[in-house]
């Protein structure tokens, strides 16, 4: 095992009725909560009913913030740092997903920190030298594990920029998660976001090193079981083993326990991010897309660890293949779970219509140090044009 320092300051609540349990004690100490939550979605299920009424009854005055869109822009947390600041908010629940935590997770710097938190932040990594309001979340998708870490991606529509920081302060002080609140979740998010759960696996587990280590062991496990979980989800929406499982499986691929000890790629993140600057599209169904193309680009480069995949995580038998044989049939395997789950495959298919931007939109994204094959924007240019 490589050196690692390791804490996670969210105090987790897992399980159905978590929120009628724990809620009321856990904004005890602020008078008045910033309710920030999507698009409606939350309306429509009775979680909005039910956080607002314990509210109430703890006497609490509600600051409502409602509206922030999947990829929450810059603009949605300058505004809600200006309400924040208005009306003198103390703490922040967020009720939603990655887009909704990571937004709330932006407006808790803003709305205390006196200069331009995307320049200062944003842009480029800063340190955190101050407290950011205290964030509790109620997690109502399962995907992105952003309750249990301080990133927080922010696209910044004029500079047609789509990026991720993770500073621990951010981190939320709880997160509630009852995964019947996930049940309502339309079939295309639930199979986006488990799809978003196992790319953050795999981006963590091809990276070095890959000498046998606790943290491999792990993602190979939970690998397993998210594939095993969106199975049975899509057979049975109303799974509730299968649905907790993958809500679980979402915060552990995220709350930085399988990254101890590795070097992390996140290159097809860091392709995916501005794919969605440019387009807006899905977060998960832009991995689906990209994932597989990249890793029949860079698999030569560690066949060992991508046949390793092959035999561990999907079970293809080992005998009378060569190592390489395996690594291609380990991301064909990959491939043709996407194409089960019904995601989609192409560019095409997420709504870019203009092949001639891809240049632009490839020569803007960032280049991982952790990949197995440090890309070039040419080369990532190519893996668009496949994709396309
Ligand atoms: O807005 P509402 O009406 O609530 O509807 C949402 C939204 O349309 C809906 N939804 C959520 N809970 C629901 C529900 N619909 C019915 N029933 C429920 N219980 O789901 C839709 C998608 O929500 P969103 O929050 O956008 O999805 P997700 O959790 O996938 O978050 C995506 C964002 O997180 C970022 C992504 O880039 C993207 O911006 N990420 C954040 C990460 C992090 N902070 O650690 C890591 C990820 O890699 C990712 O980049
Ligand atoms: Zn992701």
């Amino acid at each position: 095992m490589n050196n690692f320092i390791f804490q996670n300051t969210t105090k987790t609540y897992f399980g159905k009725g978590c929120v009628r349990e724990y809620l009321a004690c856990l904004v005890r100490n602020s008078q008045v909560v910033m309710l920030a939550y999507g698009g409606g979605s939350i309306k429509k299920n009775g979680v909005y009913d039910e956080a607002v009424r314990i509210l109430n009854e703890a006497g609490k005055t509600v600051v409502e913030f409602p509206g922030i869109m999947p990829n929450p822009t810059y603009a949605k947390v300058l505004e809600g740092a200006a309400l924040a600041k208005e009306r003198g908010v103390e703490m922040i629940l967020g009720v939603g997903g990655g887009s909704v935590m990571d937004c709330c997770k932006a407006i808790s710097m803003a709305a205390v920190y006196p200069g331009d938190i995307w320049e200062d932040f944003w842009s480029k990594p800063g340190i955190v030298d101050f407290s950011p309001l205290p964030l509790g979340v109620i997690v109502t998708v399962a995907g992105t594990g952003s309750e249990m870490n301080g990133g927080a991606v922010i696209t910044n529509e004029e500079k047609k920029i789509k990026t991720g920081r993770d500073y621990p302060a951010c981190n939320p002080r709880f997160a509630l998660m009852d995964p019947s609140y996930t049940m309502t979740v339309p079939r295309r998010q639930m199979v986006s976001g488990g799809f978003d759960t196992l790319s953050h696996m795999m981006e963590t587990y091809f990276s070095g090193p890959d000498t046998e280590n606790v943290s491999d062991d792990m993602a190979e496990a939970l690998m397993r079981g998210v594939i095993r979980d969106l199975r049975a989800a899509v057979r049975d929406p109303g799974d509730y083993t299968a649905r907790s499982n993958l809500m679980w499986e979402a915060a552990m691929a995220e709350n930085r326990i399988i990254k101890l000890g590795k070097r992390c790629d996140f290159q097809c993140h860091l392709m995916e991010h501005q794919l969605g600057a440019y387009i807006n599209c899905n977060h998960g169904e832009g991995l689906a897309v990209l994932q597989p193309v990249y890793y029949r680009h860079i698999c030569g480069e560690s066949p060992g660890k991508f046949a390793r995949f092959a035999v561990r995580v999907w079970g293809i038998p080992g005998e009378g293949k060569t190592e390489e044989g395996l690594a291609k049939a380990g991301v064909e395997a990959l491939a043709a779970f996407i194409k089960e789950l019904g995601l989609p495959s192409t560019l095409r298919e997420l709504g870019l219509t203009d092949e001639n931007i891809l240049k632009e939109i490839a020569g803007s994204c960032s280049l991982s140090s952790g990949s197995y094959k440090k890309m070039t924007h040419e080369e990532i240019l190519d893996i668009f044009r496949e994709c396309f």
